[in-house]
């Protein structure tokens, strides 16, 4: 699973990469944050079909899924982008997936996002734990794999989740900050666990955006379009390996490739 993907350089970088992990990790599946495509906030539907081009086989939103309002209908419909679990009961579009394994459609990979609720708030979210028990109950198939994504911006918060549901997923992965942490491990009941998958994105920048326009707002409180950044595109996520017999994890490893600028799909 990939962390947050920023603007351009972020869906180029993941496209150009995409390959390359493809190869050295051989993953069954590949997922990603993708709340943040679209010039930096959201996602079009033009974008959706571009990652799922590049080999994309799930993605999620978090707190800015709706920034790009014409992608509801992809969210209503498409069977493999999900937007936060925990948002009020009239939101469009859907808290979780299941992703049928290439090869073996009987088991299937469920996917669940919530948002934290501690310094968050773009979007009105239930508490993410009972959220999580909620949806862990409707995972019907027998010994399900499960995924949670915690998109959430505190540390404490995405450690807690990660504790509460060690044991019972394969896997907690937090999302958000932009920024990977370097704490991946499998938690002691066979959950893999990290507080921030990172982004993929421009690194020179903050948090994906034009270093002088957040440095400008910052240093003299004028508003300033915080436009997406552009150099040292980085593909920044965990690769996790899960038994599928007993549905949890033996294994994570962080990944952070640097793609080429000077290269297709950059120079195309
Ligand atoms: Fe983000
Ligand atoms: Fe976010």
């Amino acid at each position: 699973m990939l962390g947050d993907i920023v603007g351009r350089p972020g869906r180029l970088a993941v496209a150009q990469q995409v390959p390359v992990i493809r190869e050295r990790w051989k993953p069954d599946l590949i997922l990603a944050n993708v709340e943040n495509t679209s010039n930096g906030t959201g996602l079009t539907p033009e974008h959706y079909a571009r990652l799922k081009d590049a080999g994309l086989n799930g993605m999620t939103l978090g707190d800015h899924c709706f920034k790009k309002v014409q992608i509801v209908e992809t969210l209503d419909t498409a069977g493999d982008i999900i937007r936060p679990f925990n948002l009020p009961l009239g939101a469009r579009g859907k808290g979780w997936m299941r992703i049928p394994f290439p090869g073996n459609p009987a088991r299937g990979l469920f996917v669940v996002t919530v948002l934290g609720r501690i310094f968050m708030h773009n979007m009105p979210a239930d508490d993410p734990f009972a959220a999580v028990e909620r949806a862990l109950k409707e995972f019907t198939e027998k010994d399900p794999i499960v995924i949670v994504e915690i998109h959430a911006e505190a540390t404490s918060e995405k450690m807690a989740v990660g504790w509460q549901f060690n044991g019972r997923v394969a896997a907690v992965l937090g999302s958000h900050t932009h920024i990977a942490t370097a704490d991946a491990r499998v938690l002691s009941h066979g959950t893999a666990y990290i507080t921030d998958l990172g982004m993929s994105g421009p690194w020179d920048s903050v948090l994906g955006r034009d270093i002088d326009k957040v440095l400008s707002r910052m240093i003299t409180a004028m508003p300033a379009p915080f436009d997406v950044a552009e150099g040292d595109p980085r593909v920044c996520g965990v690769c996790i390996d899960i038994d599928e017999k007993t549905g949890l994890a033996t294994a994570i490893e962080r990944i952070e490739l640097k793609a080429n600028p000077s290269a297709p799909p950059f120079t195309a």
